[in-house]
């Protein structure tokens, strides 16, 4: 495998990150190493959505915004993406308009939540649609606030995502997209040595080779359950592949009434199938974790791991 940093977007610019430890997660790298402590800490284990951030990345060549659980996910998954976190918003003084459509509609009093909102929000206002209440609800799911209440952070989804986005963002999306391209390049990561590493294939091949070599490595895709085996049960991880930039393992096909869900496509990526096969999935879908965790966690982290909480 190759070696080099991990590289992502954020501000425009490219950011190589070497020698980070395997389980460092994102809201450690942004809080102690950046020191952008916007993003707070609240559950630590992708329940409450203090640490809500947005990572893009390219669909269709077009750049699309999920928000994600900075406290469960690993460093290394921000691999060829766009990161942008709530210290990111506000420009030459001026709030982002999701940000002042919560000043507007008082929807913040001990603020501890309120980042998080705001990053769900910024999601919902580059997602390109008028959302009714019920969509506003779905995508709050997984931010929980317990001072202020739901009716004026709601009524801020509103006001924010009343005409298109118009903001730094949007203006820029055609050079992200550029941007993005270039970091998928097709190369490995590997960051560390043989006794503890975070390794990043970048296509199947490499990760059998890899996997072959390093039978006793975990493999992670989402964190949505590993990152908790490192936040909560404090193991220490020292032998890490991350198979999310496997392009072939995202692929679901539906051929000849056979559903095949690869091992990193997100229950996101996955929902249109399934709910395809039996509608009623829609239903339980929504109950497994949220938007941040959908968008991360995957079937078959689900099913190799025998997570209870995932349930498929
Ligand atoms: Fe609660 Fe991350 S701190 S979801
Ligand atoms: Fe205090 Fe939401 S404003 S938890």
């Amino acid at each position: 495998m190759n070696t080099k940093t991990i590289q992502f977007i954020r501000r425009g610019e490219i950011v190589s990150l070497a020698n980070v430890p395997p389980t460092r997660t994102l809201l450690e790298v942004l809080r102690e190493d950046l020191a952008c402590t916007g993003t707070k800490e609240g559950c630590g284990e992708g329940d409450c959505g203090a640490c809500t951030v947005v990572l893009g990345k390219l669909l269709h060549n077009r750049v699309v915004y999920e928000p994600a659980n900075a406290c469960i996910l690993l460093i290394g998954q921000l691999q060829g993406r766009e990161l942008i976190s709530v210290d990111d918003l506000a420009r030459d003084g001026l709030l982002h308009p999701v940000q002042q459509a919560m000043v507007d509609q008082h929807a913040s009093q001990c603020g501890f939540c309120t980042p998080g909102f705001v990053m769900s929000l910024f999601a919902l206002h580059h997602a390109g649609v008028k959302p009714d209440r019920q969509m506003i609800v779905e995508q709050l799911a997984g931010n929980l606030c317990r001072c202020t209440g739901y009716r004026p952070i709601i009524a801020a989804a509103q006001q924010s995502c009343e005409g298109s986005a118009l903001d730094h963002w949007a203006a820029s999306a055609a050079q992200t997209a550029r941007s993005l391209q270039m970091l998928d390049d097709g190369v490995d990561v590997l960051i560390g040595n043989k006794e503890r590493f975070l390794a990043i294939p970048a296509s199947a091949a490499s990760l059998c080779d890899l996997a072959a070599k390093q039978p006793d490595a975990t493999v992670v895709s989402g964190a949505t359950d590993v990152g908790l085996w490192i936040t909560k049960q404090l193991r220490d991880i020292s032998k890490i592949i991350h198979i999310g930039n496997v392009a072939e393992l995202h692929q679901v096909a539906d051929r000849m009434s056979t559903i095949s869900i690869g091992a990193a496509a997100t229950y996101a990526e996955a929902e249109a199938a399934l709910v395809s096969l039996a509608p009623d999935l829609s239903t339980v879908l929504k109950r497994i974790g949220s938007k941040q965790v959908r968008a991360s966690g995957t079937i078959g982290g689900n099913i190799a791991n025998g997570s209870p909480i995932g349930d498929m």
